[in-house]
C-alpha cells in the first residue's frame, strides 16, 4: 500500500448516517481496570486501532487473557493485585501517550523492573507530569530528561498522597487514580476539571468508592485505594474526536447533511460542539441518554455558508483538546479574526500541534499570528485553493492527517498527504468513510 494520498477534487454534496468507532478514551480506560477486576468483562465496540491494541498486547503480556468473541472482547480480570510481571518486562506504548502514563500508575505495585517505550512521537513527549506525582507514592523510575524509554520501579509499600494537577491533564489525573487504586488508605486529586471516564467508570462500572466535590474552578477527587471490584460489561459510545472531522467536512461542504450516530457527549468533551455553535455551524443534538455516567446522543450536522469568527473562551480549551486542528481549520473559512489563549499544551501533542497549524494554515494562504501559546486566525469566507500542496513532515500525527484531509476535500486544490498510515493509531477506517460519503482518494 503506497504511504501517500492524493486528492485532487471537492467532495460532491452527501446525506447520511454513520456511526464512529469507539471512544479511545473509554477504550483503553476498560481494558486496563477490567484486567485488574476479579472475572470476566465484555466489552463491545471497542476501537480496534493501534493505540487500543498496544493497550490489548501489553495487557495480554502481563498475563491477562483477552480474546474477540464475536463483536465483544473479554478480558479475564486478574485483580489488583493479580498482575504477573516478570524480570525484565518490556512494554511498547507505540504512539499512545494515554496508555503510556495511565499504565505508569496501572502498575504502581510491582516490584519488578518494567521498561516502557514508545515511537518516535511518543519518545519526544513530557513524562515528567506523571513521573513526578507517582514519586511520592513510592514508585521509583529511571529516564534520561522525564522521556521514554522509562524504567518504572512500583512498591507494595505504597502511600496516599494529596496532589494538586494545575495542567488539567486526564492522563495525569487518571495515572493519579490508577496509583491511588493500588495503595491504601485514600488519596486526594486536586485538578483542573478535564475529561472524566476514568471517574464514571469507577463509580458507574466498578462502584469504587470515589468521592467528587467542586470547589471553585477545581475538583477534589478522593479515591480510597486497595478496594478490589468485579468484572463488567459495557458498550464503548461512538468517539466524537473521530466525529469532528466529519462534522467540519459537512458544514464546509455545500449542501450537505450528516446524521452521526450514537456519539459520546460528554460535557468535558463537547467543547468543539460549543465553539462551531458559536461560530454559527448548524449542528443539533438528538436522542440523548445517560450511558454509565456518559451523556450520548446523535448529532446532525448540516453545510453551514455564514460562519463566523470566535474568540475562544480559555473555560472551553481542555473540553475540546483534539479537535483544535479542525477548529482552526474552520476558522480558516469563517469571517472576521479568531483567537485562542491558553493552548500552549498543544505543543505537547503527538506533533507541536500549535506549529503544525501555523505552518498549515499559512501554507494554504491563511494570515495567521503564532504565539507560545496561542493563535490568531484571519478567516477568509472565500477561501478556494488551486494549488498544489504536500502535507509532510508532521511526527504522523493522525489529527494532522485527517485535517489535511478534510481541507483538501472542502478548499480544493492538489493535495498529496503523506503518511497515510498514521490514522491507524486512533482511526483505522477514516479513509473508508470518506470514500462511502463520496470522496476520490488516491
Ligand atoms: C486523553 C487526555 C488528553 C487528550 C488525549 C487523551 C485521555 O491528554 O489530549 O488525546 O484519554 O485522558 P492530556 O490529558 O494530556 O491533556
Amino acid at each position: 500500500m503506497k504511504s501517500s494520498i492524493i486528492i485532487r477534487n471537492k467532495i460532491s454534496n452527501f446525506k447520511k448516517n454513520l456511526s464512529m468507532p469507539g471512544d479511545k478514551s473509554i477504550s483503553i480506560r476498560l481494558i486496563l481496570l477490567a484486567s485488574l477486576a476479579i472475572g470476566k468483562s465484555k466489552i463491545y465496540n471497542l476501537l480496534e486501532s493501534e493505540d487500543v491494541i498496544n493497550t490489548l498486547k501489553s495487557m495480554k503480556s502481563l498475563g491477562v487473557n483477552i480474546n474477540k468473541i464475536k463483536n465483544y472482547y473479554e478480558i479475564n480480570g486478574v485483580s489488583i493485585k493479580g498482575l504477573n510481571l516478570k524480570k525484565k518486562t518490556k512494554i511498547n506504548a507505540g504512539n499512545s501517550g494515554t496508555f503510556a502514563r495511565l499504565f505508569c500508575g496501572l502498575v504502581a505495585r510491582s516490584n519488578k523492573k518494567i521498561n516502557l517505550y514508545g515511537d518516535k512521537s511518543l519518545s519526544k513527549r513530557d513524562f515528567s507530569r506523571v513521573i513526578n506525582p507517582l514519586k511520592l507514592f513510592g514508585m521509583k523510575f529511571k529516564s534520561s530528561n522525564n522521556k521514554l524509554p522509562i524504567i518504572i520501579s512500583g512498591t507494595e509499600f505504597l502511600r496516599p498522597v494529596i496532589y494538586e494537577e494545575k495542567k488539567g491533564s486526564a492522563q495525569v489525573k487518571s495515572a493519579l487514580m490508577l496509583a491511588a487504586l493500588n495503595t491504601p488508605g485514600e488519596t486526594k486529586i486536586i485538578s483542573v476539571p478535564s475529561r472524566n471516564h476514568t471517574e464514571n467508570i469507577f463509580k458507574h462500572c466498578l462502584n469504587i468508592p470515589i468521592k467528587i466535590l467542586k470547589k471553585k474552578s477545581k475538583e477534589i477527587i478522593k479515591v480510597s485505594g486497595l478496594k478490589q471490584f468485579k468484572s463488567f460489561d459495557y458498550k464503548v459510545p461512538g468517539d466524537i474526536s473521530s466525529a469532528s472531522f466529519f462534522i467540519v467536512l459537512t458544514i464546509l461542504s455545500k449542501n450537505s447533511i450528516l446524521k452521526i450516530r450514537n456519539v459520546n457527549l460528554n460535557k468535558t468533551r463537547t467543547g468543539i460542539i460549543e465553539i462551531l455553535k458559536k461560530m454559527n455551524a448548524k449542528i443539533n443534538i438528538i436522542n440523548t441518554k445517560l450511558y454509565n455516567g456518559e451523556f450520548v446522543g446523535d448529532i446532525i450536522v448540516k453545510s453551514t455558508k455564514s460562519l463566523k469568527s470566535i474568540n475562544c473562551p480559555k473555560s472551553l480549551n481542555t473540553r475540546s483538546i483534539d479537535e483544535f486542528l479542525i477548529i482552526f481549520l474552520t476558522c480558516a473559512k469563517a469571517k472576521g479574526l479568531s483567537k485562542f489563549k491558553g493552548i500552549g499544551e498543544l505543543r505537547n501533542k503527538e506533533s507541536d500541534r500549535l506549529k503544525v497549524a501555523s505552518n498549515f494554515l499559512k501554507m494554504i494562504g491563511v494570515q495567521i499570528k503564532e504565539s507560545k501559546d496561542g493563535l490568531m486566525i484571519y478567516g477568509n469566507p472565500n477561501l478556494e485553493l488551486n494549488g498544489n500542496y504536500v502535507i509532510k513532515d508532521y511526527l504522523k500525527d493522525h489529527r494532522v492527517f485527517m485535517m489535511s484531509c478534510v481541507a483538501a476535500l472542502t478548499l480544493g486544490g492538489n493535495f498529496t498527504i503523506k503518511d497515510r498510515d498514521s490514522i491507524k493509531t486512533s482511526f483505522p477506517n477514516f479513509l473508508n468513510i470518506l470514500e462511502n460519503l463520496g470522496a476520490k482518494i488516491q
